[in-house]
């Protein structure tokens, strides 16, 4: 008798451990195993068995209870006590059918009576391996369930386990992904995550943002230029496509490219070749697009601002991200990584929320989602000192009564023209930063750049006005 496991077979099919003393049997159910072509390691000792199981976990075992070295229940445990999803597939004689009902008490998951034709094998077995797949998923949505980071991404809330599934689901293939979600809500940190999990990750991923670089640039910008093609074009120059070779081309913004440019990255998108702005040549890249915008796309296709054929070209995958108020505790998870991330930065003690501060996080609107949130906490550990955050270190933040004035524009734009209209300048002042931190969702370094001062200035206005304030509660109270 040999001691020594055998395989049938090196492939990638489902594994199945036969776990079988008597060789001629072990023989015919490998036959009968065949016909379904699995993969069939075949031990005839419960101790080797346990060492194949070890080396390479199995998806399903046929155990025969009797077996020279071990008791066939232990051999059952200890397979389980490795891989509780384990499908166990008990083979015993008729006068042992008390054994196999122990067994099945052991959680074994069925028990064939010898003598038994193929059919009832393979019957069996594929129960047992549909229960594996199952258990297996059970696994996999438990694991989601627990995953609180993803690629960048901070949140466990069911919502974003959906985001985390898409892309990871995507990564795989080439397709074009085309994500939408509110300002802030996270479509930079999905687009760099896509390609970090992608078989892409070693290549560049470039960032294109469509309405930062001027109308006149972005073709060049896109598909590079050589030198002379226009004035100040010193030199030849790679646009983005070309660096973006073997990577992903990550085109931000997308909504906000002009219409004629549009033409011309669709033929980049239909035929893999670029020709750099004043040269007669193609050249061939490999890349894959993710786009982003958070503006409705079709509302602008049906607007005539954006192409509908590029769109359908992008807008293979869409991948949807959720606003940050509809994804519950996430804001605390992500409030408490910021704090202490941003705590440490800074050098202070701040290493917790009162729960009063969390109720007012959680119940908050957050138009500018999670850059609006991040800017709050930075705000916060710049300004103040402590070991907890309290309810008035929160800085003044944009909401939604906030957010639709802005909407209106300047309160006062409706009121008729009064020689009493003119305003203290210190008024002004903090109306108009008030105004661009409405604007950015309270991105203070946007908002320095929007009233092209630095962003120190707006942190210590911001200071003076919750002295001031404080103040004049105070005296209000006394
Ligand atoms: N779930 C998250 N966890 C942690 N940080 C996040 C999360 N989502 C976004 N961020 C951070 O918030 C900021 C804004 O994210 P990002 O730039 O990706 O948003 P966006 O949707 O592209 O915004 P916009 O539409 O304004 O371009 C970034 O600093 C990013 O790192
Ligand atoms: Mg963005």
């Amino acid at each position: 008798m040999s001691s020594l496991c055998t395989s049938s077979s090196t492939s990638k099919k489902r594994r199945i451990l036969l776990i079988e003393d008597t060789v001629p049997l072990a023989k015919l159910y490998i036959e009968f195993l065949r016909a379904d072509a699995h993969e069939v390691v075949h031990c005839t000792r419960g101790g080797e068995a346990l060492d194949a199981a070890a080396a390479s976990p199995p998806d399903a075992v046929i155990l025969d209870l009797k077996l020279p070295d071990m008791d066939g229940l232990e051999v059952l445990q200890a397979l389980h006590a490795r891989d509780a999803s384990v499908s166990v597939v008990i083979i015993t004689a008729h006068g042992s059918i008390d054994l196999a009902v122990e067994a099945m008490k052991l959680s074994a998951f069925d028990f064939i009576v010898k003598p038994f034709n193929a059919d009832r094998l393979n019957l069996t077995l594929r129960n047992a391996l549909e229960r594996r797949t199952l258990a297996r998923m059970v696994e996999g949505y438990r694991k989601d369930l627990d995953r609180g980071r993803f690629h960048g991404f901070i949140g466990s809330s069911p919502e974003m386990q959906a985001v985390y599934r898409t892309i990871e689901s995507v990564a795989a293939s080439r397709a074009n992904v085309f994500i939408t979600g509110e300002s802030g809500t996270g479509k930079e940190v999905a687009a760099q995550a896509i390609h970090r999990a992608s078989p892409r990750r070693d290549g560049a991923f470039v960032a294109l943002n469509c309405a930062a670089i001027p109308k006149d640039l972005l073709e060049s910008e896109i598909f590079g230029h050589v030198k002379g093609a226009f004035t100040g074009a010193s030199g030849d120059r790679p646009g983005a496509a070309l660096l973006a070779d073997g990577g992903t081309l990550f085109l931000d913004e997308i909504c906000e490219m002009p219409f004629d440019l549009q033409s011309k990255l669709l033929r980049f998108v239909q035929t893999g070749t670029v020709n750099p702005v004043g040269s007669g040549r193609e050249e061939r890249v490999d890349v894959r697009f993710v786009a982003a915008t958070n503006r409705d796309p079709l509302a602008e296709v049906q607007a005539a601002r954006f192409r509908e054929d590029l769109y359908y070209r992008l807008h293979v995958i869409p991948l949807v991200l959720p606003p940050l108020r509809d994804r519950g505790d996430d804001v605390i998870e992500i409030a408490r990584t910021f704090l202490f991330d941003y705590a440490r930065e800074e050098g202070k003690a701040l290493a917790a929320f009162t729960p009063e501060v969390e109720a007012r996080l959680r119940a908050h609107d957050w138009p500018g989602n999670v850059r609006q949130l991040q800017n709050v906490i930075r705000n916060v550990v710049v300004l103040n000192d402590g070991p907890q955050v309290t309810l008035d270190m929160l800085p003044p933040m944009s909401g939604p009564d906030a957010a639709s004035c802005a909407a209106c524009g300047s309160p006062s734009a409706d009121l008729p023209e009064r020689d009493d209209a003119v305003q203290p300048l210190w008024q002004v002042e903090k109306e108009m930063i008030q105004k661009a931190l409405r604007l950015t969702g309270d991105d203070v370094p946007r908002a320095a750049l929007m009233l092209e001062i630095s962003p120190s200035t707006i942190y210590r206005k911001l200071q003076q006005w919750r002295i001031a304030d404080g103040r004049s509660a105070g005296e209000t109270a006394a």
